[in-house]
């Protein structure tokens, strides 16, 4: 899809982990390049063609994290394009250690000596008629954020958010509690018709994610708020039965630790 209202928007997935860089451009013909993480010079040409085709005019790169999947592609984005790129500082030795992560998954490490403008928490991104609200958003990454046109209700969530998941939290600098509370506190509040643009995976919605989500539905003891059922223990047999794994074991003939 290209268009939402006032904004448009290209995504290409990049790279091998199929990384979500976003082009997104309003009629006054100016871009911003999300997540540059192309890694092939095919993508990059492809990435390059599309902007020159549309005859769009970049003003900056935006970076929702500094993972290497989102920048293996930066320096030659930035160069390429002449803009600033943009980021959390809180994510620059995320930047700067994207060779300990290329090493464990198999990639080339790119070159990330690139120069960043700091964003921060309730800026704003203006480029033609459209500005982009920045959400800090930590947790995956100590300067994750995402990227939020109010007006067309469109959210870059990079990493963060996913459809059907969240970002994963045992790489160095990632905090589960904070990305839990990242995205309960900043993003669930918003309008459930905001058009979700994650950094991996299909596009999704706010209500969707608050309704189907696993990550985030509240666990429900099935036994806590009910006084007539203490003393009932699960069919451990069926395999549906208890809640072993989640909150401890439920047996015969064991009580409940809280
Ligand atoms: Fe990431």
């Amino acid at each position: 899809m290209e268009a939402e209202g006032m904004l448009h928007i290209k995504n290409f997935y990049f790279n091998a982990l199929h990384e979500c860089c976003s082009v997104a451009w309003d009629d006054s013909g100016e871009c911003v390049v999300i997540d540059p993480g192309f890694y092939t010079p095919e993508e990059r040409d492809e990435l390059k063609r599309f902007i020159g085709e549309k005859g769009l005019k970049p003003v900056r790169i935006l970076l929702t994290h500094a993972h290497f999947d989102h920048v293996f592609g930066l320096k030659e984005c930035a160069q390429m394009l002449g803009v600033p790129v943009c980021m959390d500082p809180a994510d620059r030795p995320t930047l700067e250690n994207a060779g300990y992560f290329c090493t464990m998954f198999g990639f080339d490490t790119p070159d990330v000596d690139v120069p960043t403008e700091d964003i921060r928490d309730g800026d704003v991104i203006r480029f033609g008629k459209t500005e982009l609200e920045v959400i800090a958003t930590p947790g995956h990454t100590p300067g994750g954020v995402c990227f939020f046109d109010r007006a067309d209700k469109i959210l870059f969530s990079g990493d963060t958010l996913f459809a059907g998941s969240i970002g994963r939290t045992d790489h160095p600098g990632g905090d589960y509690d904070r990305l839990m509370e990242s995205i309960l506190t900043r993003l669930m509040p918003l309008d459930g018709d905001v058009t979700v643009i994650p950094g991996h995976g299909p596009r999704t919605t706010i209500a969707d994610e608050s309704a189907k989500n696993p990550f985030l539905q509240p666990y429900n003891d099935p036994y806590e708020d009910d006084p007539d059922a203490e003393g009932i223990v699960p069919d451990t047999d069926s395999g549906l039965g208890g809640n072993a794994g989640l909150s401890g074991n439920i047996g015969e003939g064991e009580e409940r630790e809280a």
